[in-house]
């Protein structure tokens, strides 16, 4: 059994008091799981003051994003070589940043290589529009984003890596459709075996593959309990710290569960 992974991902709220005060109720409400890993993924002003914060035992850090170069003159940009003591993961290729910001699947890749050379484990995003899942480009997309994403990387670079399967109208900033855990099922595995042919029979074992989409306490274990599901990265529910703490007990619970019926 893998440990399950819960990210939060805070996206563009909370100042640093707020953020702190978040840390704060999830550090008092939350207990140490040893089958529940915990990922924060603040704002990339608050990663260093909730770095000193966090119990280390208990909480991860990601950024949100980072530039692909190590240093230069790049006005505005914070590099992966900077969050190398600060951030464990770093969430990467996130709709948000490919439609807002127009990165491109090059973007991506050059950012997933900056990460994986800087030590920072990707967490990358990937997932299809609307109008291509009813187009039937579901498959095509998701492998075009998975292939491009980690053409530089070895097979064992690619065990280490964690991607989160976030269909676009799912997320609740594009609607926030709530995905029947059948549909999600047949991507999760699609990635993983297109990490089987690409890359290894062990790659694709020791990938984690995560889902994200208006995960809520209420709809998370369903995402949780599919074969190919290690976790699941949560944007809304993430940021009230009862829903959060509620999506990570129930993980737990879960995981205790598939122990004491020997799928451990
Ligand atoms: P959501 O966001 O849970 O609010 O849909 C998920 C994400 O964007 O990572």
């Amino acid at each position: 059994m893998t440990r399950k992974l819960i990210a939060a991902n805070w996206k563009m709220n909370l100042n640093t008091h707020e953020a702190s005060l978040l840390v704060k109720r999830l550090d008092q409400h939350i207990q140490i799981h040893r089958d529940v890993e915990i990922v924060l993924a603040p704002s990339l002003l608050t990663l260093q003051p909730i770095s000193l914060q966090i119990d280390r035992r208990k909480f991860r850090l990601a950024a949100q994003n980072a530039y692909s170069k190590d240093e230069g003159a790049y006005t505005g940009e914070v590099s992966f070589t900077m969050l190398r003591d600060l951030a464990h993961y770093c969430i990467i290729g996130h709709s948000e940043r490919r439609i807002y910001f127009h990165e491109s699947l090059e973007d991506v890749r050059d950012k997933v290589q900056a990460a994986v050379r800087n030590g920072i484990v990707p967490i990358l995003c990937v997932g299809e529009t609307k109008q291509e899942r009813a187009g039937g480009e579901t498959n095509r997309v998701i492998h075009d984003q998975v292939v491009t994403a980690l053409a530089n990387l070895t097979a064992e670079e690619v065990a280490e890596l964690v991607i989160a399967y976030e269909p676009v109208w799912a997320i609740s900033t594009f609607g926030g459709e709530v995905a029947k855990p059948d549909d999600i099922a047949v991507v999760l595995r699609q990635i993983r075996h297109q990490i089987k042919e690409l890359y290894g029979e062990s790659a694709a074992e020791s990938v984690r593959i995560l889902y994200g989409g208006s995960v809520k306490p209420d709809t998370a274990n369903a995402y949780l309990t599919l074969a190919d599901c290690d976790g699941a990265l949560v944007g809304g529910a993430s940021l009230n710290y009862q829903q959060f703490t509620a999506i990570v007990e129930g993980a737990y619970r879960l995981t205790q569960q598939e122990r004491s019926d020997g799928r451990a």
